[in-house]
């Protein structure tokens, strides 16, 4: 057997065995030629993923409520200075009736979802958070609507908000610094993570595979980072071009990259929600079938009205947008069982303990 190949063989039973390894050997299943080593990844991920969570794959309702930002990441297609985007905000009544489609069609999580946009001040999102849960007491709301003060994190928790996503988008402050304008602060990221987790959501940290700019080292600063962390869930998927944005030289970051982090991320969390991303699904056809089988264990599809769909536009291509979306559950159902895997209808709550 050729040397190399035994060698990341046994990384990988190493990783699979203890969940972590040296900086030295992550670096060189990140960095491995793709092959049949990603199969034998792929498999182990599969194997603990089963263990803790079996077949079932969570689905989380995903409510795009305003396109408005005021921030101007360099990757993003909602970026302030994007004058080519019409921007739109979903009402309170929007959001509620989204909601109650949703659960009629048997999602017990909504992730309110959007840029930073100051027209919901903390009292509108806080009305918003316990609509929803005053009329869905049995489900969960889940908030991405990125960074905010500690006082407002504590209102929303209060006001019964229960899990909260917020990526930290790489684990490496230089790094950060070439993907964000000097406005945003790579220590405020950190902040808010740590607030989060102190408040007690259930958080949701992660990355774009393939950012421009990012290294093998700066993948492992956020293994590393994540460690520290600890979150529930990890959100990750292949960095894509957007022609509006300044990076629009740049290129799509890779597939194989993106399912064999899911599955290095399977293996050091076994507990972890992972979702198979829309972003996964826009590069690759059958991109979350394919997540799903490397160690994901979640699935968010859009519930967004379909008028506004095409709008929610991070980046180019972006699936589900058409007349044909109304209902992703139904559509989803299909492709999940032809992986092998099986929707639930449940919360989703993390499985810490085996
Ligand atoms: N390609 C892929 N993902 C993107 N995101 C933002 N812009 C892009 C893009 N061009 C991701 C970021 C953000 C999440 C909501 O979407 O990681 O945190
Ligand atoms: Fe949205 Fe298939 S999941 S159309």
């Amino acid at each position: 057997m050729d040397e190399n190949f035994r060698k990341l063989n046994s990384y990988i039973n190493d990783l699979a065995e203890r969940g972590d390894l040296t900086d030295e050997k992550f670096l060189a299943l990140i960095t491995m030629p793709d092959g049949e080593t990603d199969e034998i990844l792929q498999k182990k991920a599969d194997a603990v993923r089963r263990e803790r969570y079996g077949t079932d794959v969570y689905v989380r309702g995903l409510i795009e409520f305003t396109n408005f930002c005021k921030n101007n990441c360099y990757y993003c297609g909602i970026r302030r200075d994007n004058r080519a985007l019409q921007r739109y905000r979903l009402s309170k009544d929007d959001i509620l009736s989204c909601a109650a489609q949703g659960y009629d069609l048997g999602f017990r999580t909504f992730v309110l979802q959007g840029g930073e946009d100051a027209y919901y001040t903390d009292e509108r999102i806080c009305d918003i958070i316990s609509s929803i849960k005053n009329a869905h007491p049995d489900c969960a709301v889940t908030l991405s609507i990125g960074e905010k003060t500690r006082a407002s994190y504590q209102s929303f928790y209060d006001a019964g908000a229960d899990r909260y996503l917020l990526r930290h988008e790489t684990a490496d402050e230089v790094h950060y610094g070439r993907l964000h304008p000097a406005e945003m602060s790579f220590s405020n990221r950190m902040r808010c993570l740590f607030d989060l987790k102190e408040i007690g959501f259930q958080v949701g940290a992660g990355l774009m595979v393939g950012s421009p700019y990012q290294t093998a080292e700066n993948i492992l600063s956020d293994l590393r980072f994540l460690q520290k962390l600890n979150p529930d869930m990890i959100g990750i998927g292949p960095y894509l071009v957007h022609k509006d944005t300044p990076f629009q030289e740049q290129k799509n970051g890779s597939l194989t990259l993106t399912l064999r982090l899911l599955s290095i991320l399977r293996l050091m969390f076994p507990y972890v929600l992972l979702p198979a991303t829309t972003a996964l699904g826009t590069i690759h056809p059958n991109g979350r079938e394919m997540g799903l089988a490397h160690g994901a264990n979640v699935l968010m599809p859009n519930l967004s009205p379909v008028g506004v769909r095409k709008l929610y536009s991070l980046y180019e291509n972006k699936i589900c947008t058409g007349d044909e979306s109304a209902q992703c559950r139904n559509c989803l159902e299909q492709k999940v069982k032809s992986a092998g895997y099986k929707i639930v209808t449940d919360r989703g709550d993390v499985k810490r303990e085996p």
